[in-house]
């Protein structure tokens, strides 16, 4: 990371951080997107998958529930959500590998992974590292791979217009409601991104991309 580049943690502040897993439960009932996410990234047993910006590892959590037979990777620069997330995973008894690093820097060979998944993660970079980050994700994956992200992208309706005024000015999110996040991913290689569902919450309308290789 350079000097001077802010970091910017899961509720935008470190002391928040506590706060993350009941705002997404109860402020913005993050278990019927998640769960079509898992159900939507054409997971197979045996794949390589990484949750990119893993947080408090709910969604992770969640693609190990939903097929155990994948070797399954939760990264994240911030150590205090992956302790989090660990002890949430050894609750209830899971294997995954838990890793502190930069979604810019992947710390993994070429072609190394089936399938990157991502949530509510990439709004958090500024517009240089979000297209850092998806060309890493490109060089991660194998030419069959798939990268599922869901993040914050351009209102469709007056009331996701509205509520999207607060969201693109805190934290990086500008981009994503100006659409220009299939832009991006293009640039990065993909060849084909699809928009494959819209799902509005309080804090604005989140689109599910499913972009291929
Ligand atoms: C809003 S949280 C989303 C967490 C989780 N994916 C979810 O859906 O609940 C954003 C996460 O991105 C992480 N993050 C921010 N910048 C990052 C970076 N440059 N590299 C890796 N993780 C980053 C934060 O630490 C935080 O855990």
């Amino acid at each position: 990371m350079k000097k001077n580049e802010k970091y910017i943690p899961a509720l935008n502040q470190n002391w928040l951080t506590p706060l993350y897993d009941p705002l997404l439960k109860w402020g913005m009932r993050e278990e019927t997107f998640k769960r079509y996410l898992v159900e939507h990234s054409h997971l197979e047993a045996g794949q390589k998958v990484l949750d990119l910006g893993c947080g408090t590892g709910t969604l992770t959590i969640q693609i190990k529930q939903f097929l155990p037979q994948i070797e399954l990777f939760g990264l994240d620069g911030d150590p205090a959500v992956l302790q989090i997330a660990r002890s949430k995973a050894d609750a209830v008894g899971l294997d995954i590998e838990w890793e502190k690093g930069l979604a810019y820097e992947l710390p993994y060979p070429p072609a190394s992974y089936d399938r990157v998944i991502s949530s509510l993660m990439i709004h958090h970079l500024t517009a240089q590292n979000k297209l850092k980050t998806f060309c890493e994700v490109f060089r991660v994956l194998k030419p069959s791979g798939e990268f599922h992200l869901l993040d914050f992208g351009k209102p469709t309706n007056l009331g996701m217009r509205l509520v999207s005024i607060l969201i693109s000015r805190l934290e990086e999110a500008g981009d994503n409601i100006r659409g220009l996040i299939p832009i991006m991913l293009h640039q990065a290689g993909f060849s084909e991104i699809i928009e494959s569902k819209h799902f509005n919450t309080v804090f604005g309308e989140l689109i599910y991309y499913q972009s291929l290789y």
